[in-house]
Order: C-alpha cells, then structure tokens, then sequence
C-alpha cells in the first residue's frame, strides 16, 4: 500500500507531474496574458483557476501528509498557506488593474513553485518511498 501512495506522490509520477505542470502553465499563462494586455475578465478566469487548482492539489497532498503522519507537515502546509497568501495578493494586483506588477508576480510565483517541487515536495516523496507508516490517528 505505501508502494502505491509513494508512486502516486512520487514528483516523477505522471499524476503528480500534470498537477505541477498544470500549476506552472497556469502561471506562465497569467504571466503571458498580463504581458499581452488581455482584458481583465481572462486573466480574472485564469487566476480563478490557479485558485481553484492550487487549493485542490495541496488538501490532496496535506490528506497524504497526515494519513502517513509526514513530521514535517506543519512546515509543508505553512508554505502552502505562503503561496495561497501570495495568490490573494496577485489577485488584489489583477483588481488594480496593475498589468506590469502582475506580470512579475506570477514570473516570480512560477520560480516559487518549482522551488516547492523540487525541495518540499520531493522531501514528502522521499519520506514515502522510504516506507511511511499509515497514522492510526487518521
Ligand atoms: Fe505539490
Ligand atoms: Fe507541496
């Protein structure tokens, strides 16, 4: 079973890499529409679901976290909750009508996310692969 819940987190597997990817081109698309003025309802429906997205894919990984009692889950979701901060303040930019600055921002939140990938979430990987127990607390 933890073979199973290790190869769905694994950040080498598809699943896992289509949400990240889904994650990233969300951003790059958000980064690009700013830059191309697009009008404010498209780039409104895209950080609509970022939003959307974003929150699905960490409650599904924080379920995970906790089932296999991950000892690093408070730090883990405190950087979830870091970007969901960091996606309001993208979406009070969008409100401003602020092309430029949202531009930046969601350049910088692509470098933020990859930067989750590649330490946080394959730390929890790593955890599972090396044989996580299921919490009984769960
Ligand atoms: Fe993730
Ligand atoms: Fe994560």
């Amino acid at each position: 079973m933890e073979k199973v819940v290790a190869s769905i987190m694994s950040t080498d597997n598809s699943a896992m890499r289509n949400e990240h990817d889904v994650q990233i081109r969300l951003l790059e698309a958000i980064e690009k529409g700013a830059a191309a003025q697009r009008p404010g309802h498209e780039l409104s429906d895209l950080v609509d679901q970022l939003v959307e997205y974003t929150n699905v894919h960490f409650l599904s990984e924080q379920l995970l976290m906790r089932m296999y009692a991950y000892p690093a889950y408070a730090e883990h979701e405190d950087h979830h909750n870091e970007l969901l901060d960091r996606i309001k303040d993208l979406q009070g930019t969008l409100a401003d009508g602020d092309e430029e600055q949202l531009q930046q921002m969601a350049r910088s939140l692509q470098e933020w996310v990859t930067g989750h990938i590649k330490r946080d979430d394959a730390l929890f990987s790593r955890y599972l692969e090396e044989g996580a127990t299921t919490s009984t607390g769960c």
